[in-house]
């Protein structure tokens, strides 16, 4: 296959890959060609993962990280360039999206929210970003922040929506210093989505506006996937600093 979709050769970065919406990635851009890079917490299951897509003829590892630990990720980016060579994207994927009400919130998870959602990914920017400018080929890097900071706010969202609100803007600095390097950085919005996690969401009930039905129903992990393989893409070269919102029309119920 060749083509403006076509990332054969091309090492990728995907940040919770073993599972959710980060799995659906991972099936999508090894499905394009891409070397996955399925980095998570859950090492066994990025493992199991990576020997199915093996099995399939398609070229997957798996690597271990915390996320909420600078260390790790610095041994992360340093492990996947020895094994895989050096990334042409970096998906920042992972997240975690419990909830807390505004008025019975804590610092602790307000940290933990903003350590892993939006500190992880600066600090994999900066890690990984080093490399893609050494190796002087550009890059693409996309941030996976949520459809919550386009109006579809339920409560009890405060630390998440702040984390994710970094996020965002995390790649409007990253885009613009970046840029002279041939290195694009995007957002996309995913919007409800039946993972795991936020299945398994600990807090109060969801609540508000937000619980309405999607027009066109709800997501599946494959399509916030295709969003990000366009970003991923040779097609997308001159695209930075954008946001895809997939929300399955949310926004116009
Ligand atoms: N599911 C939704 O409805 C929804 C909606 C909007 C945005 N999002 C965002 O999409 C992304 C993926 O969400 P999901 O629903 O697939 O989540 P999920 O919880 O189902 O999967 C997250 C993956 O990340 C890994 N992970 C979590 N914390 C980690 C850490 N500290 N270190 C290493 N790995 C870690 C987990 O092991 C897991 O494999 C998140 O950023 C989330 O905020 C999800």
């Amino acid at each position: 296959m060749s083509g403006p979709f076509d990332l054969a050769g091309r090492v990728v970065i995907v940040t919770g890959g073993a599972m959710g919406i980060g799995e659906g990635m991972v099936r999508m851009l090894a499905g394009a060609g891409a070397n996955v890079a399925i980095a998570d917490r859950d090492l066994a299951k990025g493992e199991v993962l990576a020997a199915e897509l093996r099995a399939d003829g398609l070229a997957a590892q798996a690597f271990a990280v915390e996320l909420a630990d600078e260390g790790s990720i610095i041994a992360l980016a340093a492990n996947v360039i020895a094994a895989m060579g050096t990334p042409w994207a970096l998906v920042n994927n992972a997240g975690v999206q419990d909830r807390q009400l505004l008025l019975e919130g804590t610092a602790e998870e307000w940290d933990r929210n903003n350590a892993i959602n939006a500190r992880a990914p600066f600090l994999l920017t900066r890690e990984i970003g080093r490399a893609m400018v050494a190796a002087g080929n550009g890059g693409r890097i996309v941030n996976v922040a949520s459809c919550s900071l386009r109006g579809q706010a339920i409560k009890g969202l405060a630390s998440y929506m702040g984390s994710k609100g970094a996020l965002a803007a995390l790649t409007k600095a990253s885009a613009l210093e970046l840029a002279e390097f041939g290195i694009t950085v995007n957002t996309v919005l995913p919007g409800g989505v039946g993972t795991p996690g936020a299945i398994g969401a600990k807090g109060p009930p969801a609540e508000g506006p937000a619980r309405r039905m999607p027009a066109l129903g709800f997501c599946e992990p494959s399509d916030i996937a295709g969003a990000v393989l366009y970003f991923v893409s040779p097609a997308a070269r001159y695209a930075t600093n954008q946001t895809i919102c997939v929300d399955a029309g949310w926004s116009v119920t």
